[in-house]
C-alpha cells in the first residue's frame, strides 16, 4: 500500500542558519543566498501526532527507526547498508583509571565503512537520490567520501571524491572500489573544496556535498544524539564528548536534543557538549576561549587525527553556539597523548578506537584533573570509527617493536606475571537497546 505524503517525514522546510530567510525542502538546495548553511526543519506536532517513544523501540535497530525526524518522503528512496543503533558501552576499568566512573562510549566503528560518515551518507545520498540528482561531488578528509562513494554505490549515483593525498588510505581504497571518480590533492580539504566547485560547474546533476553546503549530512549525522536519548532510557547524559573537525557531528547532536526536548520526549537540562580539536589543529578551541563568534584559518595545521585536519569549518559559528548554549567547553590535545590514550582504551577495555576518538579520551582525562568534570558526571564519549581504519597509529615492524622468532625458539616467560584484576561490569547497551 502506498503511503501517504508526509506520513514517513515530517520535514517542513528549510532555515538558513543565520539570517531569516526560509526555503522549500521540496527543492533542491545548497547553502543560504548569505553563504550560511541551511538546517532541515519538522512539523514537530505532526511528528508527535504519527509516532511515540514506544512505537519507535518496536522498530528495526538501524537510524531509519526515526524516519519521522529524518528528510527522506517515501520509504522506498531509502539507501540503507544497516547503519546505526551502535552500542553504547560502559567502560569500568578505563573510568576508573581516569576517575569518571560513569563513562560511557558509542562506538561508531560499528557501522558501514567504520565511521560515523556512514550516518551522513545514508540520509544525504537517500535525499539526493530522491530529489532526482544523477551523483554527488565533495571534498573529504577521506572517512567522509568513503562512506558518500559506497552509499552513492548503492543508490546508482556517480560520486566524484577530491581528498587529501594524506588522508586515511584505506579511504581512498574504498571510493577506488566503489567505483568513485578520484582524485587525490597535495594540500588540504580546503584546497580539495575549490577543485570540486570547479569540476561540478562541467556536471550538471551532480549536488554539491561539501560539509555544510547541503542541508542533509547533518540531519544523519543527528541521529547519533537521538540514539544516545533512546538508549538510555530517554534521558541525557550530564556530558556528551565530539572529536571535531567540521562539526557536524557536534551540531547534529546539539539540533537532535533540540528537537527532542519540543517533542517532550526529554526534558531537563542538555548534556554539557564538548569539542575536542588536536593541538595542531584547533581553530574552534582557540575561537571560544577569544570570547569570538567565529574562528580564523588554521595556519599549517597537522594531526594524526586526520578527520579533525579542518583549518576552518563554515559552521564553526554553530558549534560555538551549541557549546556556550550547554555550558560546555573546548579543549585541544597533543598527538602524543592520543596515541598513548588510544593504547589504553585498547588495553583496557579492548576497543580499538579511531585518533579522533583517542583524543576524546585524552579530554575526559584532563578536563577530570582540572575538575570540569566531576566524578559523579554520565560522560558520553563519540569513538567515530574503528582504529582499523588507521593501522599505522601502532608501529608492530617485525623484529623492532615486535620480536621474530625461529621456529626453534622458545617464547620466553612473562617478566611479573600479574593476577587479573576482577572487574564488574557497568550498565551495557546493545546494539537493539539499552541492556542490564
Ligand atoms: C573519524 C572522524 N572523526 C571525527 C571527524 C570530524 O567530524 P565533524 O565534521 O563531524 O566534526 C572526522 C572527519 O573527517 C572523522 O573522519
Ligand atoms: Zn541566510
Amino acid at each position: 500500500m502506498a503511503a501517504t505524503p508526509g506520513q514517513y517525514s515530517a520535514l517542513s522546510h528549510l532555515d538558513c542558519s543565520a539570517c531569516d530567510r526560509r526555503y522549500d525542502a521540496a527543492q533542491v538546495c545548497g547553502t543560504c543566498e548569505c553563504g550560511a548553511p541551511l538546517l532541515a526543519r519538522y512539523d514537530t506536532e505532526r511528528v508527535a501526532a504519527l509516532v511515540n517513544r514506544s512505537d519507535i523501540a518496536a522498530r528495526p535497530a538501524d537510524l531509519w527507526r526515526y524516519h519521522e525526524l529524518l528528510p527522506v518522503g517515501d520509504a522506498g528512496h531509502v539507501v540503507s547498508l544497516g547503519e546505526g543503533m551502535t552500542p553504547l558501552l560502559a567502560l569500568p576499568r578505563l573510568g576508573s583509571k581516569l576517575g569518571v566512573p560513569g563513562l560511557l562510549m558509542k562506538d561508531e566503528g560499528l557501522i558501514p565503512t567504520g565511521t560515523f560518515k556512514a550516518r551522513g551518507a545514508a540520509v544525504g545520498v537517500s535525499r539526493a537520490a530522491e530529489l532526482g540528482m544523477s551523483g554527488v561531488a565533495m571534498p573529504t578528509n577521506g572517512n567522509a567520501g568513503a562512506a558518500w562513494a559506497v552509499y552513492a554505490a548503492r543508490a546508482g549515483l556517480a560520486s566524484l571524491i577530491v581528498m587529501p593525498t594524506r588522508a586515511p588510505e584505506i579511504t581512498r581504497v574504498e571510493c577506488a572500489a566503489a567505483g568513485a571518480e578520484l582524485y587525490l590533492v597535495d594540500g588540504l580539504i580546503n584546497d580539495a573544496g575549490r577543485l570540486v566547485a570547479a569540476a561540478l560547474a562541467a556536471r550538471p546533476g551532480y549536488q554539491d556535498t561539501s560539509t555544510l553546503k547541503e542541508p542533509y549530512r547533518v540531519e544523519g549525522k543527528k541521529t547519533m544524539g537521538l540514539e544516545i536519548a533512546e538508549q538510555l532510557g530517554w534521558r541525557l547524559p550530564d556530558v556528551i564528548v565530539y572529536p571535531t573537525g567540521g562539526g557536524v557531528g557536534i551540531i547534529g547532536i546539539y539540533k537532535a536534543l533540540l528537537e527532542l526536548r519540543e517533542l517532550g520526549w526529554v526534558d531537563g537540562e542538555l548534556p554539557r557538549l564538548v569539542a575536542v580539536q588536536a593541538a595542531g589543529c584547533a581553530p574552534i578551541v582557540k575561537a571560544l576561549h577569544a570570547g569570538a563568534d567565529e574562528s580564523e584559518p588554521w595556519p599549517d595545521p597537522k594531526t594524526v587525527a586526520f578527520g579533525l585536519t579542518v583549518p576552518k569549518a563554515l559552521g564553526d559559528f554553530l558549534v560555538l553556539d551549541a557549546i556556550r548554549a550547554t555550558g560546555g567547553t573546548a579543549i585541544a590535545v597533543r598527538d602524543t597523548e592520543l596515541l598513548a590514550d588510544q593504547r589504553t582504551v585498547a588495553s583496557l577495555e579492548g576497543c580499538f578506537v579511531c585518533p579522533e576518538g583517542a583524543a576524546c579520551f585524552t579530554a575526559v582525562r584532563r578536563l577530570r584533573e582540572s575538575g570540569w568534570l566531576a566524578q559523579r558526571d554520565q560522560v558520553v564519549v563519540l569513538n567515530t570509527g574503528s582504529g582499523l581504519k588507521y593501522p599505522g597509529t601502532v608501529p608492530v615492524r617485525a623484529g623492532a617493536e615486535v620480536p621474530v622468532l625461529t621456529r626453534s625458539d622458545c617464547i620466553p616467560a612473562p617478566a611479573a606475571p600479574a593476577a587479573p584484576a576482577p572487574i564488574r561490569r557497568a550498565r551495557t547497551a546493545s546494539r537493539r537497546g539499552t541492556r542490564a
